[in-house]
This record gives structure tokens, sequence and C-alpha cells, in this order.
């Protein structure tokens, strides 16, 4: 379902265009009775429109896990296919959330899918998680593309990212740049090759040569109060702060303001996309906005979406398969306990009870409902049980030493067994009393819950009722 409006902006622009005329009129009958034209008004032109959005985070598509997801390139690129209105598509970075092998290949598909096929971004920002991704291939991916980084200077040859990209809209110059504000921690030495330019004089440098007449947009790699303590400082003042601040889950469809100058945010995931449009007024620019929450796309028949990035998301799917992505990722992060993982069937014998109340939950079968899905060509038809992030959810231990590796190599430990709550229970079973459980990691109760019932797996999850549907403990004494 789309909850677009197409009538509202026309009719706002129709509102303002009409008082100014208004306006116009009245100092021109002021001139008339002696008095010369004060402030000119110059013409307001067509806005511009812009399509918004930023922090994907490496949600290429929604994981499907609960009705009504909303999100995915497929979906955002048929609407954009649809709508076909916009001047201006801006992306403004962190495509993916860390560096895996499985976030390289995330990387390159929703490079492909952006700057790639029908309807190439125009800019495309540079977050502090893609400088995680190994240079050489987040260069490598990015060459060629609309790729702005306004506060990155690097001395590699084939750095990617300009200090700015414009584009002429009807006669009105565009210029875009993104500041990225900080470095991953591997990029923080004197010999890094890429530095950070404090902002004022990244903004200078982003400015170069630009008319008074050019907008100015600048997307911000920050949070709210970020912004808020820098775009003052910034001179002239950018006429739109877009504002990548993952902790502004969705775009609000309030615009903000920084003294005069309009603010928005991105919102993450790309669940919701922001509409924009955009004018310069003598009174400075104002911005209207829109939401457009796109209804989640699938890589399944009917799931919606542009086909043909569907075709490159599966082939993506195909590829981290026959990579073996899964197995490379497997048992690289130390266990929290030093322990090893063991499987639940170990933890039968003395914890009957428990193990009772663990096998009627959905948590026994989390393994099943995911080869379910994959041979199930109306809810998935593609590999899932070899795609980690789906696997990650769905099993105990994956990514840590000892831990879930494959269905074949180590099925005890698919689905969401007790050490996946419990933490690794080698020692705790060699000395029970010695060697106390507690939860994985010392994380408590709540929080643990929520690493895999996040906001879009269970959207009103709240933990002391969803404890009840499964809780169980202690052997009575
Ligand atoms: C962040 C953790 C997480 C990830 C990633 C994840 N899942 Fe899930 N999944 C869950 C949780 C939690 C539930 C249970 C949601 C609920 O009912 O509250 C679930 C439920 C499901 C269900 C059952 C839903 C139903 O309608 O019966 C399926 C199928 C599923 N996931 C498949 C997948 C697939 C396929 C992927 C990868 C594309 C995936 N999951 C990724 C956590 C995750
Ligand atoms: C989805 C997470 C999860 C799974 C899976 C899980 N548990 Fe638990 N378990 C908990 C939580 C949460 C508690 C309550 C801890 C608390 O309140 O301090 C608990 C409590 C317990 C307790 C009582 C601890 C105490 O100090 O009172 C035992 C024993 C236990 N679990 C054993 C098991 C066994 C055995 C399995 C597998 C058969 C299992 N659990 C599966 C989350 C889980
Ligand atoms: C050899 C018997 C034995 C096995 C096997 C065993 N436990 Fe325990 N477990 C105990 C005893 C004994 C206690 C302490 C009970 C008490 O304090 O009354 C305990 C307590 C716990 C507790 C409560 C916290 C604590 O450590 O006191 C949890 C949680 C727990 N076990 C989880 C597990 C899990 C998960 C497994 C499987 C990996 C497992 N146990 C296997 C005997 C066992
Ligand atoms: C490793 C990821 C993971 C963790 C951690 C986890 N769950 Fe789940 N949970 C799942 C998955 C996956 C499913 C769906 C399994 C299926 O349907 O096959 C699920 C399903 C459930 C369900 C049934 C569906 C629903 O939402 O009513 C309940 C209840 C539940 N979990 C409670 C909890 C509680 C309480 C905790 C914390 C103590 C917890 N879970 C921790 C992954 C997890």
């Amino acid at each position: 379902m789309m909850l677009l409006r197409p009538v509202a902006l026309p009719v706002l622009w129709l509102l303002l265009t009409a008082t100014t005329t208004l306006f116009t009129q009245c100092t021109g009958d002021s001139t008339a009775a002696a008095s010369p034209p004060t402030a000119t008004v110059a013409a307001i032109g067509e806005p511009i429109r812009l399509l918004i959005s930023g922090s994907m985070l490496g949600r290429l598509e929604p994981c499907g896990c609960a009705s009504g997801q909303l999100g995915g390139l497929a979906r955002r690129m048929q609407h954009i296919g649809e709508r076909r209105s916009y001047d201006v598509l801006l992306e403004g970075g962190d495509l993916v959330d860390t560096a895996t092998e499985l976030d390289v290949l995330k990387f390159y598909t929703a490079v492909q899918v952006l700057t790639g096929m029908q309807h190439p971004y125009d800019a495309l920002g540079v977050g502090p998680k893609d400088l995680e991704l190994p240079l050489d291939e987040f260069s490598a991916f990015l060459a060629g593309a609309q790729v702005t980084a306004g506060d990155l200077e690097s001395r590699r040859e084939d750095w990617p990212a300009r200090p700015f990209v414009e584009k002429d809209v009807r006669g009105q110059k565009v210029r875009i740049t993104s500041f990225t504000l900080s470095l991953p921690a591997a990029l923080q030495g004197d010999d890094s090759p890429v530095r950070l330019l404090p902002p004022k004089a990244a903004w200078q440098r982003a400015l170069a040569g630009a008319a008074d007449a050019t907008l100015r947009i600048l997307m911000l790699q920050g949070t709210d109060t970020t912004a808020r303590n820098l775009v003052p400082t910034l001179s002239p003042p950018p006429d739109l702060v877009v504002c990548c601040d993952a902790g502004q889950l969705e775009p609000a469809s309030q615009v903000e303001h920084i003294g005069k100058v309009p603010m928005v945010f991105a919102g993450i995931r790309g669940r919701v996309l922001l509409e924009a449009s955009l004018l310069r007024t003598p009174d400075g620019s104002q911005v209207v906005v829109d939401l457009v929450p796109l209804a989640g796309s699938k890589t399944v028949p009917g799931g919606g979406g542009d086909p043909d990035v569907k075709a490159l998301l599966l082939a993506h799917r195909d590829q981290v398969k026959q990579d073996r992505i899964l197995e490379h990722m497997a048992r690289k992060l130390p266990t929290p306990n030093g322990a090893a993982y063991v499987g639940s069937e170990n933890c039968k014998t003395c914890h009957p009870t428990a193990y009772e109340a663990w096998t009627r939950t959905p948590h026994f079968r989390a393994w099943d409902t995911l080869v379910k899905a994959e041979a199930d060509p109306t809810r998935y038809g593609w590999p899932v049980t070899h795609y980690p992030d789906c696997v990650g959810c769905h099993v105990v231990g994956y990514r840590e030493e000892t831990g879930f590796v494959s269905a074949e190599e180590t099925p005890q430990l698919a689905g969401v067994g007790c050490e996946r709550c419990h933490g690794p229970g080698s020692s705790h079973l060699q000395n029970p009393a010695g060697n106390k459980m507690g939860l994985h990691a010392g994380t408590p109760a709540s929080v643990l819950c929520i690493q895999c019932h996040d906001f879009e797996q269970s959207p009103d999850f709240v933990y002391s009722d969803r404890w009840a549907k499964i809780q169980h403990g202690l052997e009575p004494k």
C-alpha cells in the first residue's frame, strides 16, 4: 500500500506561488504610490524534487520474518520507475553495517542497483561503516559512480569519492556533498590512506566555483546533535541538510530547522523513503516533505518490485551459497566464556523439564522453519539456509568458535537451542556447580531477546509477555 498523496505538493506550491504573486502586486502598487520598489522578489522557480534515503545497513530486502515489513531495493527501484518525476536521487551512505565477506558482496550488489541500472542515483554519500570494507573493493565497486565525500581526502589513485557532485535540473544547478565526520579505527593512524578534513574547510572545498544561485545540499553521517552544532558554522548556509542519524529509525514527516536551514532525517534500512521538494525563496530555502513507506519487496513471484533488481538480488543469494560464505564466516569470534558449544541434547538429562518446555517453543524448530521457507517458492524459494543473515538468528553460536557452521557439519546447533541464550555449556557439563551458566555473555534477558526480536522481526515485542510463552527453569526440588 502506498501512502502517496500526489496532489498535496502541487497544491501547496500553487498556494505559495499565488501568495508571492499577490505580494509582488502589492509592492507594485506601492511603487505606483511613490516609494521605490524595496527588496525585489526573485522569481520563484519550480521546486526540485528529491528522493532521499540513507543508512541502508545491509538491508537489501526485508527478511520476511513478520508480515508487513517495509523496504527493499527491488521495491524502491520499482517506485522510482513508476513515479518518473524525481529530479535528484540521494542515498546517504552506510550501505552495509559491518565488513564481513557477506557485506562485501552486499555492497557490490547495492552499488549495482543504485548506480548501474535504469535509475542511477545522482549522489551517494560515504558513511564510516562503508569505510570498514576493504578499500580495494570499496574503490573498485564505486568507480565511475556519483559518489561524494566532501570531508574525505585520499592519496589512493582509485579513490572514488569526489568533494561534491552537481546536477543541472532544468537550468537550476544542484550541488551535493556528504560529510562522513568520523573514520573507523583502522583508518585513524598517521599512515592512513584516508584523511578527514575539518567541516569548514570541507564545505569551502565542496562549494568551490559554485554560483550563489546553486542549490547546496549537505548529507551528514552523524546525529541530530552533531548536525545542530555543525551547520551554523557553515557559510554560505546549505539549502538542505540531510541527517543520516542511525538513531532516527524513520524519516519524520516534519521538516526541522537549524536557524533557517531546513533539516530532514533519512531514516534507516530504506524502509520509508522521503520525498522532498526544495525551493530557494528570498526568505531562505523551503522544503516540503512526504513519506513513502515501501511495501516490502521479496525475491519471490508476486512479491512486488522491479524484476531486474529481483534477478540481481537472486544472483547475489546464489553467489553467497556457491562461494560458501556461510561456512567462511563461521567460527571467527571467541566464545564469551571460553567454553565450547555442545548442543541442547546434552542438557536434557539434568534439565528434563526445561528441555521439554523448550521443545514446545518455536525456538526448537527455528531451523526447520528456514528449511521450509527455502523449499517454498511462494515464501522464499532461494537458499536461505546458506545466507548468513537468516542463519545467524535461527541457530546457536554462528560466527563464534565451536558454533554453528552448516546443517551438515553441526546439526546439533541448528535452531535456537539452549546455548544461544545461556552461552556455551562444555565447562558447565563437567562441573555444573562450579561453572554456572547464566545468560550468553552476561546479557540481560530483555536485551538478549531483542538481538533477534528486533523492531522488524517482532514489531511489538514485550519481554514479559513473550517470556511467559517460553518460560522454563530449574527442576523443582
Ligand atoms: C535479527 C534476527 C533475524 C534475522 C536476521 C532473520 N530472522 Fe527469521 N525470525 C526471527 C525472529 C525473532 C522470528 C520470530 C518472529 C515472531 O514471531 O515474533 C523469525 C521468524 C521467521 C519465520 C517464521 C515466520 C512465519 O511467518 O512463520 C521465517 C519463515 C523466518 N524467520 C525466515 C527468515 C529468513 C528467510 C531470514 C533471512 C532472509 C530470516 N528469517 C532472518 C529472527 C530473525
Ligand atoms: C530464547 C532464550 C532461551 C532458550 C532457548 C533457553 N533458555 Fe533457559 N532461560 C532463558 C531465560 C531468559 C531464563 C531466565 C533467566 C533469569 O530470569 O535470570 C532462563 C532460565 C533457565 C534456567 C533457570 C535459571 C535460574 O537461575 O533460575 C535453566 C536451568 C534454563 N534456563 C535451562 C535451559 C535449557 C536446558 C534450555 C534448553 C533446553 C534453555 N534454558 C533454553 C532463556 C532461554
Ligand atoms: C550433569 C548435569 C547437568 C547438565 C548436563 C547440565 N546442567 Fe545445567 N545445571 C546443573 C545443576 C546441578 C545446576 C544447578 C542447579 C541448582 O542450583 O539447583 C544447573 C544449573 C543451570 C542453570 C542455572 C544457572 C546455574 O548455572 O546455576 C542453567 C541456565 C543451566 N544449568 C543450563 C544448562 C544448559 C544450557 C545445559 C546444556 C548445555 C546444562 N545446563 C547442562 C546440572 C546440569
Ligand atoms: C537467536 C535469535 C533469538 C533469540 C536470542 C530469541 N529468539 Fe525468540 N525466536 C527466534 C526465532 C527465529 C523465532 C521463530 C522460530 C520459528 O517460528 O521457527 C522465535 C520465536 C519466539 C517466540 C514465538 C513467536 C512469538 O513471538 O510469539 C517467542 C514467544 C519467543 N521467540 C520469545 C523469546 C524470548 C522471550 C527471548 C529472550 C529470552 C527470545 N525469544 C530470544 C529467535 C530468537
